[in-house]
């Protein structure tokens, strides 16, 4: 009997076929529809493999109820929707999609970034909805990228990899991190910094840290206050990080002058949600990843982690 895999999500055919000759692949039908929680819970009962996208809970009791599973191959670098204890304990590997996504979520970070200070999906708006009468001297003016201080929070690769693009914009900068990263402050002169003095500093904050116990909830009102009246707020990593009523107070008071969100603690997030109804919000449905390029590589990762485990070999990008 072959081996089953289990796909949460329809992906395209030329990312899946590969693992088609050799096991049984099942998948949900639905690109834009995440597998419901009990259809979940029946398919991981005989599955041997699950390939999860970041809106599936993979929960210690979906775990439990999968008396074959072998693996669980997240198509994300992050992995806080994976029970990784409970993983751990069961036996079951886990694996995830790093170092391919990197310079595109980098690109997409930077671009946030330069939108929001830029006011250009705003602006864009302005012009689409006929409301462009003339150039005028302050209209949608924003503020300077150029020179400007950016801390970054979470350097990690991909922060490496934004501060690069920065400093191409000749930005200083500040990151701040679990570890200090001696060799890139020597390579690059980016520069470490305590959170709160990176929060004081900065006129861009953007932050690329993991989602995990110690940064749920890191931004709230004590950290927005800290932080200067004209700076901007960019979000590329998880929403859970910052706190978002916090946020919204910050926004509408002036404690801070924007910010730019591809992310949200409630994914997808209703067109009602108080920070869809602010002006100076960019927002973006979670696209950091989101090349064909990028995307189509970490689904390789992906096939090759589950045609690894289940051939019995050790496969790369082990979370636990
Ligand atoms: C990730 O990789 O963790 C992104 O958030 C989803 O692409």
């Amino acid at each position: 009997m072959k081996q089953v895999v289990y796909i949460t999500r329809k992906l395209p055919e030329e990312a899946v076929r590969p693992l088609r000759e050799k096991f049984t692949v099942r998948m949900w039908d639905k690109e834009d529809v995440v597998v419901p929680e009990e259809v979940l819970k029946e398919e991981v009962k005989s599955a041997h493999a699950l390939w999860t996208t970041i809106t599936d809970q993979i929960t210690r009791e979906i775990m439990e109820s999968a008396p074959n599973l072998k693996i669980v191959s997240n198509c994300a670098v992050g992995f806080n929707n994976i029970d990784l204890q409970a993983a751990k304990e069961l036996g079951i590997t886990v694996t995830h999609t790093p170092n391919v996504l990197t310079e595109t979520t980098a690109d997409l970070a930077i671009g946030l970034l330069l939108a929001s200070a830029r006011r250009i999906t705003e602006a864009e708006a302005v012009l689409r909805d006929g409301r462009w009468k003339s150039w005028t001297p302050m209209q949608l003016t924003g503020m300077d990228v150029f020179g400007a201080t950016l801390g970054i929070i979470g350097m990690g690769r991909i922060g490496e990899a934004a501060a690069k693009r920065a400093r191409g914009f000749e930005m200083d900068i500040l990151y701040h991190n679990r570890t200090r990263k001696m060799d890139t402050e020597e390579m690059y002169g980016f520069q470490y910094a305590e959170l709160d003095d990176l929060l004081r500093q900065s006129d861009f904050v953007l932050i690329l840290a993991p989602l995990t116990d110690e940064t749920r909830d890191l931004i709230k009102k004590r950290e927005l206050r800290l932080m200067k009246k004209t700076a901007v707020l960019v979000n590329v990593s998880r929403g859970g990080i910052v706190n978002e009523q916090d946020l919204y107070d910050a926004l509408t008071e002036g404690e801070i002058w924007g910010a730019g969100l591809d992310v949200f603690e409630t994914e997808p997030v209703p067109v009602n949600h108080p920070l869809l109804t602010l002006p100076n919000v960019t927002a973006l449905p979670h696209i950091a990843s989101a090349s064909i390029q990028t995307r189509l590589a970490m689904m390789k990762l992906n096939e090759r982690a589950i045609r690894d485990v289940l051939g019995g070999r050790v496969p790369n990008n082990i979370v636990v």
